[in-house]
């Protein structure tokens, strides 16, 4: 069973990618999320986790339902990250949330896909988003091809000071970067509802027709990047970044 979660369509991406070679169900951990907090998976083979890198490690609200839900069935589980970049120290934590859970580590490994911190960067155009994921393609299939087999699963990527990356920058990044931000809505909106729909934690609800954000942002940029009119932004850092999604999908595929 394939457990991902998605802010702009990388991890559900590779998560198909890897479906389609392992036949696997797919269950999106936002949808879990937006419903109720916990679940319980059940699945005679494999788990596999495929969820994108935040600060080095998985989002801390994916960390924290994996841990409070209940895994039935398989004792094996294995994690995929999609990443910009690098993964950091990640595989520590997931090793140990799976030695907590007393499942059987069958490894991490991280693809590099576009990156869609629009907060920090420019987004890709999409020939260069197209060009990335097209490199990445391979190695999503030799991963599929591998879990299939019920093979172990090895991390490539490296990071300078991997162990400080997930450890104090990390905690610094949830520290100011989740929770409350300074969403701004331009007179672009068109009040189509795809940032409430696509917000997994609920954090967005439209009111009179305009999205009012809460204080719940788990950063996954999702809302910014998927508004068709670009109406979405953080005041002064997302204007002039452009905009991503995983060009496989629409804006409004979670
Ligand atoms: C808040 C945030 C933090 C991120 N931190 C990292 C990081 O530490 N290292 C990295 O390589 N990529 C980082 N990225 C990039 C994403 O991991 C990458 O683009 C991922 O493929 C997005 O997947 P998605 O489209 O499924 O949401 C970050 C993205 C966001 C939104």
């Amino acid at each position: 069973m394939i457990l991902y979660f998605s802010g702009t369509g990388n991890s559900k991406y590779a998560a198909d990618v890897i479906a389609e070679l392992t036949g696997d169900e797919i269950v999106s951990l936002g949808d879990v999320i937006k419903n109720g907090e916990r679940a319980v998976f059940k699945s005679q083979k494999p788990f596999v986790v495929v969820c994108p890198i935040y600060a080095w490690r998985f989002p801390r609200k994916i960390e924290e339902l994996l841990k409070k839900s209940e895994f039935s069935g398989s004792k094996r589980i294995y994690f995929v990250a999609t990443m910009g970049q690098n993964s950091g120290n990640c595989e520590k934590y997931c090793k140990k949330l799976a030695e907590d859970k007393g499942m059987e580590f069958m490894g991490f490994s991280g693809i590099v896909m576009p990156d869609n911190f629009v907060v920090g960067f420019k987004m890709p155009s999409e020939e260069e988003a197209r060009e990335t994921i097209e490199r990445a393609l391979p190695e999503m299939r030799r991963l599929g091809e591998r879990i299939r087999d019920c093979k172990r699963i090895e991390k490539t990527d490296k990071t300078l000071l991997p162990g400080l990356m997930s450890g104090a920058v990390n905690r610094g990044f949830n520290l100011f970067n989740v929770g409350k931000k300074k969403f701004v809505v331009s007179d672009k909106c068109v009040s189509c509802g795809i940032c409430e729909s696509c917000c997994a934690v609920n954090n967005i609800k439209l009111v009179d027709g305009k999205p009012v954000f809460g204080n719940n942002c788990i950063c996954c940029c999702g809302c910014i990047n998927r508004c068709p009119q670009a109406a979405i932004d953080i005041k002064g850092k997302t204007e002039k970044h452009g905009r991503y999604v995983c060009p496989e999908y629409s804006s409004a595929d979670r």
